[in-house]
């Protein structure tokens, strides 16, 4: 397995006065540790207070939940990538099960923002996963790849960037229904297997994340799992206590 990757997705949760706590209690309680990279995606307002309580910590990496692709403009409520980065975000989620299904996002809205992640030196975490019934008429694998190939398809580079991909079925996303570990590990190889055609060996290094109901009785094994890379937790990643548990399985 590549070394762990443990993402906490807040989504709407955690203003800036919350995740200060959050932070000064995590941080208090997982010292530097070098044979695994946590990942924060705080809502865009609580970027400077996550960002404040990290200090120099380099272990502990930023990210942003969503931008715009457009480098900037007229677009009111949508962040850039340069915004993202100058806050300090070094990652964006991008084709979030709930940025899909909820606000309608499209594979050529995730392949826009994935190109403008790259443009603005930035790492995409692009998210694949089916709904409920396209896996119970046996679609699952021909919807992830079909995401995973639109998403990646305006990269430029994608051979040499560094791209991390989340399958997060939208099934187990807040249901507490997670994919057994033998479930995620058969759609992260189709993955794997994708990307080794859409980027050769670089493929290898790339962080599969497994995401949707990760919980803390659930981390040790999805994590052990052929193929898993790390976690994406939403839930279970808003408070700094069920969190520290999943970010040390
Ligand atoms: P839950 O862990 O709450 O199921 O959410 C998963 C997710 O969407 C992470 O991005």
């Amino acid at each position: 397995m590549n070394r762990p990757v443990m993402a906490a997705n807040w989504k709407m949760n955690n203003g800036p006065t919350s995740a200060r706590e959050f932070m000064k209690a995590f941080l208090d309680q997982y010292p530097r540790q070098n044979d695994r990279t946590v990942l924060f995606f705080p809502p865009a307002l609580s970027l400077a207070a996550v960002a404040a309580g990290l200090g120099d910590r380099r272990d502990v990496l930023l990210g942003v939940q969503n931008v715009h692709w457009a480098d900037q403009g007229a677009f009111t409520g949508e962040l850039s990538v340069a915004m993202a980065r100058d806050a300090g975000a070094r990652v964006v989620l991008v084709g979030h099960s709930e940025r899909r299904h909820v606000f309608g996002e499209t594979d050529e809205q995730t392949a826009l923002k994935c190109a403008a992640v790259e443009r603005g030196g930035l790492t995409p975490l692009l998210c694949v996963g089916e709904k409920l019934d396209e896996r119970e008429a046996g679609n699952a694998e021909s919807v992830v790849v079909s995401q995973l190939r639109a998403g990646l398809s305006q990269m430029q580079h994608l051979a040499v960037r560094e791209v991390m991909i989340a399958y997060e079925p939208v099934w187990a996303i807040g249901t507490g229904r997670n994919a057994t570990p033998d479930d995620a590990s058969a759609m992260h190889k189709v993955i794997r297997e994708e990307l080794k055609s859409l980027c050769g060996e670089r493929a290898r290094f790339t962080p599969i994340l497994y995401g949707g109901s990760v919980n803390t009785g659930n981390a040790p094994a999805l994590l052990a799992a052929s193929e898993v890379d790390g976690l994406l937790a939403g839930g279970a990643s808003v408070d700094a206590s069920s969190w520290l548990t999943i970010a040390r399985a």
